[in-house]
This record gives structure tokens, C-alpha cells and sequence, in this order.
């Protein structure tokens, strides 16, 4: 049956890039969505001009509610769903060795994984993640409660199980052999890369290869990983992973990695170089279906390497201010045109949504030094928080945005369930001038978002269950 939603519209159309995104920001203020039996969008627009042949659809008023693009999480950790606020007395290698690797491991127990499935999978429904790179478990058995449960409440995946080959005592259980650790990736690739479908250009399951870091690994395991995804590449496997993170001096993970690898960046270890001097030891890692978490303290060369290869960058504001990870400077990777999407990295953050990290990345982009502080324009927020996102999954052609053709993932934002944001949305003040008064809005509602007020999540044009 075809349907049309009706709503105050926001999303930014065509192909544009976070540096355009305030040229293709659409308002629609009594919009209609039409979506098609099969899920796909075949219009959007002001509800007064709706072609005839739609007269007869359905009509879902959810007027004056809001309707967004579903929002597109490209950093978030499965075997941390009860890990947020874990209190380790340190910053990033302290913190996952005192309370991440201990957590992750209770993952190894196997009706303890399945109860996570179901409530990581519920975190998502409330908080709208209609797509999300899932940095996995290190255990088959809670791998395969992800994916099922993913595909039972028909969300849109993209994981695989964190690989890790050696580390602390702490990391112990989440520890295989080099062998077994290409074994288990390749299983899990064979078993749920568009397993619901059996077409990854259909499919709303996808498996990545995810080495955990690169201290996490052995330069033996890289090379291995760089094989296997040669053989995968075409067959739409991806690549998830953390990048230039945390510098504290003396303990911080980008200095710890240069020293153990003895190369020149933090990024060659995963572009082949992984080898002293950064000679190449295999293949490389990088592409457009890549994401690099965080990305912090990049070197114009790695910008401009992840530009090239089409690699993404997953901003994740809210886990760096927790960990003491220091702030992406925002126009110097807008500037190098490296894709950004953002990752709420739950647990090293405290937040399910992906606007509370779009709005923290208002605040720390505003406070960086000098010329550097920037106002986010509210249409950069909306970008990253989806079309930037869907572009980092490869899936733009898919879904991100309104568009004739995609598929329509959407949430639908009733700020009644809300009163601060029913408050900001209805008595802030705003500019005469229509275009700003719009801005305006967007931002008010990016920024006051909480999870209640998100009323119902479709993915494909199907409504998903409320939790
Ligand atoms: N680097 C390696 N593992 C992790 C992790 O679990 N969280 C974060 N934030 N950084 C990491
Ligand atoms: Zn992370």
C-alpha cells in the first residue's frame, strides 16, 4: 500500500557534501512523503502540490510533528551497551583496560550476549539509528544474537566481531590466535554479509572486517587482513576501525602506536605500510567502504590519503570529551574533504543519539582556538547526521536523504513528548528574515532533541515496533 506522511520536512537532498549542505537544506512545512508498497520514496514536497496519482494513498498525518531521514550511526560499540559512564581513573588505554576489556568479555557468556542484542537493538529504536557501523564482539555466538536480532526488528547493520590478537592481561578472553582471528572473520562474513537478502545491494545486513586498533593487532594479523579483504573488497565487505584518537603525552595511543609500529603516521598501519619506516607489508585497508573512528589528530597527509581512497571519518565529539581525546579540528577536515559522519562510540560516550552528538559538536567546534572556532551551520549538523553518514556507508544511493528512488528510512519527531523542545520549537524567537528563522528551527530541534520525543522510526518504509 502507498502512504503519505505528513509533516514539517527537513532532510538535505541531492549529493551534497557537508561543505553544500546549507545550499541543499530542504524545509517543507506542510509536507508530504510518499512512499511506495516496496518502500521507496517516489515524492516529497508541499502536501498543497501532490501529484493526483497519489490522491489515493494512505494518509499517516503526523503534522505538526517533524519528519527526518533515519539517523546514521557510524561508531558504535555492541559489547559496550552497558558500559557507558565506566569510570576507569584514566584516559583511552587506561580506561579500556580497567573497564572495556573486562566488560566486553562478559559478552562470552551466551544468554548475557543475546539479552545485549535485544537491548543495544532497542537503544537504537529509541534513539532513531535507523543504520549503524557496529563495532562487534569479539564472540561469535553474541555476533550472531546482533545480526538476528537486527534483522527480527528490521534495522539496517553494518558489523563484525572486533578482532584482537594480542593486548593486556584484561583483553585475555577477547584474545585468539592470529589464525583463528582470519578464521572467525572470514565465518562471519560467509554467514551474514546480506544474509537477509542474499544481495549486498539489497541487503539491510553487511559484515566488516574490524581490526580493534592497531595496537590491538599484530603486524602479522594486518597483513593477513589485508589479504582477506582483497579477496572480500568486491563483494561489498567493509572496514571498521580507530584512527589517531588519543595523544596524551606519554601514555597516548597515537604515540604508542607510531613507537610500536615505527612508522612515519598512525594511518600507514593500515594503508599496507605497517612495516619500520612504513615500508609496505600488504595490502591496504582503506576505501570508500572504510570508516575511521574518530580521527582526532590526523597529519594533513592522512587527511588527504582518506580523502583519496574514499575512506570516511566518524566525528564522535561526545566519547572524545569523555576520554580526554582533544577535538577534531573541524575546518581543517572539512578542508581536506575527507567524509564526515558521526559515531556516538557508546561507550566511550554516554549517548544513544545521534543528534546529542551532532550537538556537542556544535559546542566544541565553537570553543576551538582563534580562527578555528567555528558555529556549525545547523544544515552541517543535519549532513553528518545523515546523508554524511549513509555517503560513509556506501549507501547514499539508498537511503540519507528524501530523494525519488531511495529507500525511505525516517523518524518522526513529536516535540510534545518533550517540553523543552516543545518550548524552543514553539516560543523561540526567530529572525524575520525566513531563511534564518528556518536555520534557526533546525538547530532548535537538533540541539533540544531527546529520545522520547521520537515517536515512530520506519526503515524501508516499514514502522519499526516501539521498544
Ligand atoms: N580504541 C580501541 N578500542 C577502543 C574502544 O573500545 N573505544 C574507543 N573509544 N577507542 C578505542
Ligand atoms: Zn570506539
Amino acid at each position: 500500500m502507498k502512504h503519505v506522511y505528513r509533516g514539517q520536512i527537513f532532510h538535505v537532498a541531492g549529493s551534497a557534501k557537508v561543505t553544500t549542505a546549507e545550499e541543499a537544506l530542504v524545509f517543507v512545512a506542510d509536507g508530504a512523503l510518499v512512499v511506495d508498497s516496496e518502500g521507496s520514496i517516489e515524492w516529497c514536497g508541499e502536501f498543497a502540490d501532490l501529484p493526483t496519482e497519489h490522491e489515493h494513498a494512505a494518509i499517516v498525518d503526523y503534522r505538526p510533528g517533524f519528519i527526518l531521514p533515519g539517523f546514521v550511526d557510524t561508531h558504535i560499540h555492541f559489547p559496550q551497551t552497558y558500559a557507558g559512564d565506566s569510570y576507569g581513573g584514566g584516559q583511552l588505554l587506561e580506561w579500556l583496560e580497567r573497564c572495556i576489556f573486562p566488560s566486553e568479555s562478559k559478552f562470552g557468556d551466551r544468554d548475557f550476549g543475546r539479552a545485549a542484542a535485544v537491548e543495544f537493538t532497542n537503544q537504537r529504536v529509541r534513539a532513531g539509528t535507523t543504520a549503524a557501523m557496529v563495532f562487534g564482539s569479539a564472540f561469535p555466538d553474541a555476533q550472531d544474537a546482533l545480526f538476528e536480532e537486527t534483522q527480527r526488528r528490521g534495522l539496517r547493520v553494518v558489523s563484525g566481531r572486533g578482532i584482537q590478537t594480542r593486548g593486556p592481561d584484561s583483553a585475555g578472553p577477547l584474545i585468539t590466535s592470529e589464525e583463528k582471528a582470519i578464521e572467525l572473520t572470514a565465518a562471519e562474513v560467509d554467514k551474514w554479509h546480506a544474509a537477509d537478502t542474499g544481495d549486498v545491494d539489497t541487503a539491510l545486513l553487511h559484515v566488516a572486517l574490524v581490526p580493534r586498533f592497531s595496537l590491538s593487532v599484530t603486524p602479522t594479523t594486518m597483513a593477513a587482513l589485508g589479504e582477506l579483504y582483497t579477496d572480500l573488497r568486491s563483494k561489498g565487505v567493509y572496514v571498521h576501525t580507530h584512527l589517531n584518537e588519543n595523544n596524551r603525552p606519554g601514555t597516548g595511543e597515537v604515540d604508542a602506536t607510531k613507537a610500536d609500529y615505527q612508522v612515519n603516521s598512525y594511518l600507514d598501519t593500515y594503508d599496507g605500510k605497517f612495516l619500520p619506516g612504513s615500508k609496505v607489508g600488504g595490502e591496504s585497508l582503506l576505501g570508500p567502504r572504510t570508516i575511521m573512528a574518530h580521527s582526532v589528530h590526523c597529519q594533513d597527509g592522512e587527511l588527504a590519503r582518506m580523502a583519496e581512497t574514499g575512506t570516511s571519518i566518524s566525528h564522535c565529539p561526545v566519547s572524545q570529551l569523555f576520554l580526554g581525546s582533544g577535538t577534531m579540528p573541524w575546518l581543517r577536515t572539512v578542508e581536506s574533504g575527507v567524509n564526515i559522519s558521526l559515531g556516538t562510540d557508546h561507550g566511550g560516550g554516554d549517548e544513544w543519539l545521534i543528534s546529542r552528538v551532532a550537538n556537542d559538536a556544535f559546542k566544541v567546534h565553537i570553543t576551538e582556538p582563534g580562527d578555528a572556532g567555528v558555529s556549525m551551520h545547523p544544515a552541517e549538523m543535519l549532513f553528518v547526521a545523515t546523508l554524511g553518514g549513509a555517503r560513509a556507508l556506501d549507501m547514499e544511493n539508498r537511503f540519507g536523504n528524501f530523494d525519488t528512488g531511495k529507500e525511505a528510512d525516517f523518524l518522526v519527531i513529536d516535540p510534545e513528548r518533550w517540553p523543552s523542545l516543545a518550548n524552543a520549537i514553539d516560543n523561540g524567537a526567530r529572525a524575520d528574515d525566513e531563511k534564518m528563522a528556518r536555520d534557526q528551527m533546525l538547530f532548535a530541534l537538533l540541539m533540544q532533541l531527546r529520545e522520547p520525543a521520537i515517536s515512530a522510526v520506519y526503515v524501508k518504509g516499514r514502522k519499526i515496533d516501539d521498544v
